[in-house]
């Protein structure tokens, strides 16, 4: 009888090793402790163990179950993970959806601004946003110590640069590197030491336009300013050109929109001086264009009803949630 003991210690403990799930737990219970199971018939030869040696064989066997007993319960608090993930998962819930984030209202305006052109036939251009003297000043026809130049003041590098004041920049670089016709419109950012307050800010985006050819007229700058207000604010927009003054161009315009009885100014505009066609080493007898230069904040802000230009920058979920 004490080698059957023995011999059933040994198989529970080899079936045990094999153990790996919890189904194969539940089969060595059933195997082991079952009405059926190898215990419980020990238990039941134990009517032929002759009285002398009963109590022993007893304590024998029931050394052999609280063994088995007390394995079922460390295996199963040794496999907690693998048992919670079986008894947890449940496939069938919907799963987390990833945030998904959206495009910056200023990136949005500028979107639909150059797409607006683009129907036109120009082409979306970029220029650096650190820049040289000459690109921001000088070849825009704006001398060293002329007063215009205070219009246009920035931020310095330690280095003789600059960080640009106006994306009229692009124009020089383009006409630089190419012949024309030229037709594009370069958005981007540009500086100012301006003190921050509502509507004002020491960076903000412009969309500079410039067209070239050898018979660019102004007539073709009020076309296509018209033809872009309207798109952008409506067909019924009223537009009116005021003279004004712009270093790079002549004659120069500022563009207003009717918004409720009044006006509002929304681009500068001109033909290109012909001092800028000459810096770029462009024939300034064959050939003529317009340029004109906007502000990306205020037409956003002008569209939205925001009244602090703040809101772009500061990155408060609660603003940026309103233009999906
Ligand atoms: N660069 C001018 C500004 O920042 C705008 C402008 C661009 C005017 C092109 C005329 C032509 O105010």
């Amino acid at each position: 009888m004490r080698e059957k003991i023995l011999e059933v210690e040994k198989e529970a403990r080899e079936d045990l090793a094999r153990v790996d799930s919890a189904e194969e737990l539940e089969a060595f219970r059933v195997a082991y402790l079952g009405k059926k199971g190898k215990i419980p018939e020990l238990f039941r030869l134990f009517g032929e163990v002759p009285p002398g040696s009963r109590k022993e064989v007893g304590a024998e066997i029931n050394r052999v179950k609280e063994w088995i007993e007390s394995a079922l319960k460390e295996s199963r608090v040794s496999k907690p993970a693998q048992n919670r993930e079986e008894s947890l998962f449940d496939g069938t819930l919907p799963g987390i959806p990833p945030k998904i984030g959206s495009i910056h209202l200023l990136q949005q305006t500028i979107d639909e601004i150059t797409s607006i052109y683009g129907k036109m036939g120009f082409e979306v251009v970029e220029g650096p946003e650190i820049e040289t003297e000459f690109h921001n000043f000088t070849a825009l026809n704006i001398p060293l110590n002329h007063p215009s130049r205070d219009a246009f003041d920035t931020f310095y590098t330690t280095d003789g640069q600059l960080l640009r004041s106006q994306t009229s920049t692009v124009q020089i670089r383009v006409m630089q590197s190419r012949k024309p016709p030229l037709k594009i419109v370069a958005p981007g950012r540009v500086y100012r030491p301006d003190t921050v307050d509502a509507s004002h800010s020491f960076m903000f985006h412009q969309i500079e336009g410039l067209m070239v050819d050898d018979r660019v007229s102004f007539s073709d700058l009020k076309g296509v300013l018209h033809l872009f207000l309207r798109e952008l604010f409506g067909s019924a927009t009223r537009v009116r050109f005021r003279p004004h003054f712009f270093p790079f161009t002549e004659p120069s315009v500022e563009v207003d929109i009717q918004w409720g009885k009044g006006w509002l100014e929304i681009l500068g505009a001109g033909s290109v001086d012909p001092n800028v066609f000459e810096t770029v080493g462009y024939d300034k007898t064959r050939v003529k264009g317009f340029a004109f230069g906007l502000g990306v904040e205020r037409i956003a802000m002008l569209r939205h009803g925001i009244t602090d230009i703040r809101h772009f920058y500061e990155n408060d979920l609660r603003f940026l949630r309103q233009f999906p």
